[in-house]
């Protein structure tokens, strides 16, 4: 078997890592430590979300926050796009790269978004096609794709049925979402499986794992093994869905990192930076640090700690 050389790190602490949380961080806190995911060298950083401030007030700050993102600094910052309006506030306030989020569920779509899935779908062409005219990157995600909080199974030809049609809405890349993190490897491997034989390609595919049940990093070793070179992950393991009962925080990225370095996988990511950002979004807000390498420290072979 033969695992990429390299992947991409994909990080959302920003955004699904301070969505869930009770304590709301100022837009200062929010860019230092989005400052602090840069310098750790990562190049992919969700910084926030366009949405309702009622559903989120969380991220009620995004037009400020994103007008005040560094630019051209080589790094992505995408945001989350709900709608029209959330497009015009994205484009007003200088976002370059967007992420639209549907659902293969209907019940979590219909929480979530306040839309069936189609109307979700319908929502996003004029929002993908305006990306598109703008030259904007643009990502769609296919959340509760391993199980939905209200519903429960879901069939991997619908996550897949909908992966295709962002696809042909004009979204570059798909990502899908284990919302509640119920999936297990052997379904990882299922469905990046169906994605290839519907004609995504490795490239335009990605995958978000929460970790809400021990599976996450598992299910990441099961996507590199599919070949699989996008992975999500939440820098002090924040993260969750208040739309999704029962969800808990993304897979940690330091956690990621450390796989990845001690399986040799390139990433261009430092842990001992996203450490330190760790250590500083866990202290704002005033609690330990969810993650396994952020309570044990990373290993060195000098026995030395990080
Ligand atoms: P709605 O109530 O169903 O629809 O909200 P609406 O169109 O009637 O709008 C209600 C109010 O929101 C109105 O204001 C609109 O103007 C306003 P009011 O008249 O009550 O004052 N509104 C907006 N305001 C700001 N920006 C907008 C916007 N659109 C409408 N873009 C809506 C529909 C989509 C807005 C709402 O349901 C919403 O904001 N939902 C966001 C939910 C969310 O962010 N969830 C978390 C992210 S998804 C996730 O975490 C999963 C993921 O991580 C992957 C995974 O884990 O699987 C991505
Ligand atoms: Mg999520």
């Amino acid at each position: 078997m033969k695992l990429p050389a390299r992947v991409r790190i994909y990080e959302v602490g920003p955004r699904d890592g301070l969505q869930n949380e009770a304590q709301l961080l100022s837009t200062n806190v929010k860019l230092e430590f989005i400052a602090r995911l840069a310098a750790a060298g990562l190049r992919e950083i969700e910084v926030t979300s366009f949405v309702s401030p009622k559903a989120i007030p969380q991220l009620a700050d995004a037009d400020e926050l994103m007008t005040r993102m560094p630019r051209d600094n080589g790094v992505r910052y995408p945001v989350l796009v709900p709608n029209w309006r959330g497009m015009e506030r994205a484009e007003a306030a200088g976002a370059r790269s967007i992420a639209v989020f549907t659902a293969a569920s209907e019940a979590f779509t219909k929480a979530n978004i306040g839309m069936t899935v189609d109307e979700s779908l319908a929502a996003f062409r004029p929002v993908l096609a305006r990306a598109a005219q703008q030259g904007m990157w643009t990502r769609a995600y296919v959340s509760t794709a391993f199980g939905c909080p209200y519903s429960g199974r879901v069939e991997p030809a619908r996550v897949i049925e909908l992966a295709t049609r962002l696809l042909d809405l004009g979204a570059e890349e798909i990502c899908l979402g284990d919302t509640i993190g119920v999936g297990v490897p052997s379904q990882v491997h299922e469905m990046t499986e169906l994605a290839l034989g519907a004609g995504l390609s490795l490239d335009q595919l990605a995958y978000h794992f929460h970790d809400t049940r021990g599976t996450a990093l598992a299910n990441v070793v099961a996507g590199l093994e599919d070949g699989v070179t996008c992975f999500d992950s939440s820098t002090g393991g924040t993260g969750g869905c208040p739309y999704a009962p029962g969800a808990a925080g993304n897979l940690a990225t330091e956690d990621l990192v450390y796989l990845l370095d001690a399986m040799g996988i390139e990433h261009g990511v430092s842990l001992e930076g996203v450490l330190a950002a760790a250590r500083y979004i866990a202290d704002a807000l005033g609690r330990p640090l969810a993650s396994k390498v952020g309570q044990a420290g990373a290993f060195k072979p000098s026995g030395e700690r990080v």
